[in-house]
Order: C-alpha cells, then sequence, then structure tokens
C-alpha cells in the first residue's frame, strides 16, 4: 500500500469524529486535503468548517463546505489534521506546509484535536523533520542566532510568506527530547509569531494509516 492510500485511510476514519450540526476545524497538507474530499461526502450533516490556511479555505469552497470564521464560531468541538512527525504521545511537529500559526489557534480553541498520519510520521523522538518558526521578516536574523544558541541549524525557507506575511526558518539538527520546554523557550524568543512544536496542547487522537488498517491512539490512555 502507497503513503497516500495509508493517508486515505485515516482521512476517511476520521469522519467518525465529525460532530453533526456542529462546526469542525480542518488542518492542511495532503492528508487533510483527503479528509476534505471525505467531508465533502457528508457536508449537510455540518454547519460549516473552520480554515486553517487560505489552501484549505480554497479545497473547502471547491466542494461547496460553507466557511466560518474561528471568531465567530461559538464552539468547536474537533480539529482534524495532519502531521510531520508525531510521538505516540501526540506531541507533534507541523507546518511543513506553512500553516503552524493558524493551524495552532484553530487547536488551541477545538476540544478535541484528531491528528491523522500515515504510519512514516510516527517517532521515537521529535527533530528529524526540520522545525519551522514561523517569524516577522524583520526578527529573521535575530531569531536564528537565538535558535543557533539552542542547538539548532536554522535555514530560511526559500520564497516562503506565509498566510499572515511572515517567513519561515526551518530549524536541522535538534534532537527534541523534552518538546513542551523547547516549545516554551522558541515562543520566548523577541520575532517568533509561533513554532511548529504542538506539545502544550498535543493531539488527543492519532488516527495512524498502516497497510494493516487504522490504528487509534488515544493519547490520555498512555
Ligand atoms: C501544514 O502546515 C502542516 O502542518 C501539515 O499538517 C503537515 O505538513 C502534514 O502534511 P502532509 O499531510 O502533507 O504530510
Amino acid at each position: 500500500m502507497t503513503q497516500d492510500e495509508q493517508k486515505k485511510r485515516v482521512a476517511r476514519e476520521a469522519i467518525k469524529y465529525v460532530v453533526d450540526r456542529a462546526y469542525v476545524g480542518v488542518g492542511s497538507g495532503s492528508t487533510a486535503n483527503y479528509f476534505i474530499d471525505e467531508l465533502a461526502n457528508i457536508r449537510n450533516r455540518i454547519r460549516g468548517a473552520v480554515a486553517s490556511s487560505l489552501r484549505t479555505e480554497e479545497r473547502l469552497k471547491s466542494h461547496a463546505i460553507p466557511i466560518a470564521e474561528l471568531a465567530s464560531v461559538d464552539e468547536l468541538p474537533v480539529y482534524i489534521d495532519g502531521a510531520d512527525e508525531t510521538t505516540e504521545r501526540g506531541a507533534l511537529i507541523k507546518g511543513g506546509g506553512g500553516a503552524l500559526t493558524r493551524e495552532k489557534i484553530v487547536a488551541a480553541v477545538a476540544r478535541k484535536f484528531v491528528c491523522i498520519v500515515d504510519v512514516s510520521k510516527v517517532v521515537g523522538v521529535l527533530g528529524n523533520f526540520p522545525l519551522p518558526v514561523e517569524v516577522i521578516p524583520m526578527a529573521r536574523s535575530h531569531v536564528a542566532q537565538e535558535l543557533v544558541k539552542l542547538g539548532g541549524r536554522p535555514r530560511l525557507r526559500p520564497d516562503c510568506t506565509t498566510d499572515n506575511g511572515n517567513v519561515i526558518l526551518d530549524v536541522e539538527g535538534m534532537r527534541i527530547v523534552d518538546p513542551t520546554d523547547l516549545e516554551t523557550r522558541i515562543n520566548n524568543i523577541v520575532g517568533v509569531v509561533t513554532n511548529g512544536l504542538f506539545a502544550r496542547r498535543a493531539a488527543d487522537v492519532i488516527l495512524v494509516g498502516t497497510d494493516q488498517g487504522v490504528r487509534t491512539i488515544d493519547t490520555h490512555r498512555l
């Protein structure tokens, strides 16, 4: 089975977590795109979707799924999104697609965060995937110097402006044994908008697509 087929499996499984007559938060990336395609089949059951990026908003619109502004939504029972890496405890690296800040905001508001990944994304220790950090453009060299002090090798992502008008530094060489601590430290650097560690607000459920089927991990049961 290909990686794409595993992604489609988890996208299909994630539909079970969508709450009828409520809004659903929708992430960004190729796995989230498969979820949007599945969501289109049940669009009459939901009130609408909150998008975590402009690209996701466009795909939702292309399926005639109604869009809601996060600020005007009273309740968001669930947020469904992919990840670049995840531990079994639900700590994630996200932002490979550059949408980390809006993704983190929607995840913070949602009651339940369901992360959908193919099996290649599950790791013991985070950090093999370069950690994305969204930065206010004028602060990029200051932030880069501070990231070097934390042991990383930051690189400016070429030709990338985020939906919020900022730049991204991708940080290599981090072996992240304490993701919550590192998330806080990086967020405390002046000029950082947010970083791609989702550990303070980790995933509640991880759906892992494998050749054998979908494995469901409830991170609160571990
Ligand atoms: C987007 O900014 C990311 O956080 C994505 O969720 C992540 O990169 C996973 O993308 P894929 O589903 O395309 O692997």
